[in-house]
């Protein structure tokens, strides 16, 4: 039987790449997406309109109202890119959107997954905010996880239903714990987008915190490559794994490399830190190495010109 993606979140920033690249290798893919308004619409109508080729299909559908045993027919691969992001809107009257697109949307995947006879792997996008503060640094698979946000807390749920279905179903999924993705198309609310367009621009860069809180920031080419290795490397049901990108760095340090990246000096406005938001970030990426035989390849000053060099064409400045 030959292969048969579904990606799920196609128009998203991580999905509309992994489509990417997938079409360029010729593989049959459907992607879905709904165009939640998260964020604005026409980015994400961009970036599906970057995925050229015959393989790519795709299906405008909202994943907790559509016909599933349908869009998952002879499916081989399900990568589950789909959901609500962003940690400072999930209190308040919005959890009831992050239970909906990231827990019960898993859920219902699930359920059809555990059905198909053609499903080879389930690969869930899910997130290190699931450790929030966490126990130590750089952090293990195993540590416990104790998200401090309502995001982090249904990524965590989501991920737990993945596990349950791969030991009581054999549903063989595969769970990516990425650290803060950037490069090319990343979500306007997240710190580099922000970061990158202002500094281009010769706008304020509002920073909250001291600055000193330390991500560990992954390229979005090494989160898709972690996604197509997991996809095909055989893993037992259940796989849980880090993918970080293996330089913690504090978010001072990073705007040191951007100063370096767009040629000119940053205007840093500091703002008080914000509820919700973890401290530090740091993976222990051994597992996935061993596993998968994955590891991080480009470095953040590399990645921070990729996402400078296309928010100039954004802007219309290159
Ligand atoms: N970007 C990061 O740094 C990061 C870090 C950790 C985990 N993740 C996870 O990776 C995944 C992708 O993140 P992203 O940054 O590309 O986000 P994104 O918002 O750009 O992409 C998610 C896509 O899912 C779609 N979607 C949401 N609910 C849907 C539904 N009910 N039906 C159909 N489509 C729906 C949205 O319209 C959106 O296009 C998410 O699950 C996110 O939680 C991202």
């Amino acid at each position: 039987m030959s292969d048969r993606y579904l990606v799920t979140g196609a128009a998203g920033f991580v999905g509309s790449t992994i489509c990417r690249r997938l079409a360029a290798a010729g593989i049959e893919t459907v992607g879905v997406d709904c165009f939640t308004d998260y964020y604005d619409t026409t980015q994400k109508k961009d970036n599906l309109a970057t995925i050229a080729g015959g393989s790519f299909r795709f299906v405008e559908a909202d994943l907790t109202a559509t016909d599933l045993p349908a869009l998952l027919e002879g499916v081989t691969h399900v990568v589950h890119q789909a959901g609500q992001p962003g940690v400072r809107s999930s209190w308040g009257e919005e959890f009831a959107v992050y239970t909906r697109n990231n827990v019960e949307l898993t859920q219902r995947l699930l359920e059809v997954a555990r059905a198909s006879d053609t499903l080879q792997r389930f690969v869930y996008a899910s997130s290190s905010s699931v450790y929030g503060d966490a126990e130590r640094y750089p952090t293990l698979e195993t540590d416990l996880p104790r998200p401090v946000s309502p995001y982090g807390v249904t990524k965590l749920a989501a991920e737990h239903l993945c596990t349950l279905y791969a030991s009581n179903f054999g549903v063989p999924t595969v769970s990516l714990r990425y650290f803060t993705v950037y490069g090319p198309r990343q979500r306007p609310d997240m710190a580099f987008t922000r970061f990158v367009r202002a500094g281009l621009l010769g706008e304020p860069i509002n920073v909250f915190g001291t600055g000193e809180q330390v991500r560990d920031f992954t390229y979005v080419d090494d989160i898709v490559e972690a996604n197509l290795l997991a996809a095909d490397r055989p893993s037992p049901p259940g796989t849980v794994l880090n993918i970080s990108g293996g330089s913690s760095v504090s978010l001072n340090e990073a705007l040191a490399v951007l100063e370096r990246v767009v040629g000119r000096e940053l205007r840093i406005v500091r703002h008080d830190r914000t509820a919700g938001d973890v401290f530090r970030t740091g993976g222990d990426a051994s597992r996935a190495a061993e596993v998968l035989g994955w590891r991080p390849a480009v470095t953040l000053e590399e990645g921070l010109a990729a996402q400078a060099e296309w928010m100039r064409g954004v802007l219309g400045t290159s």
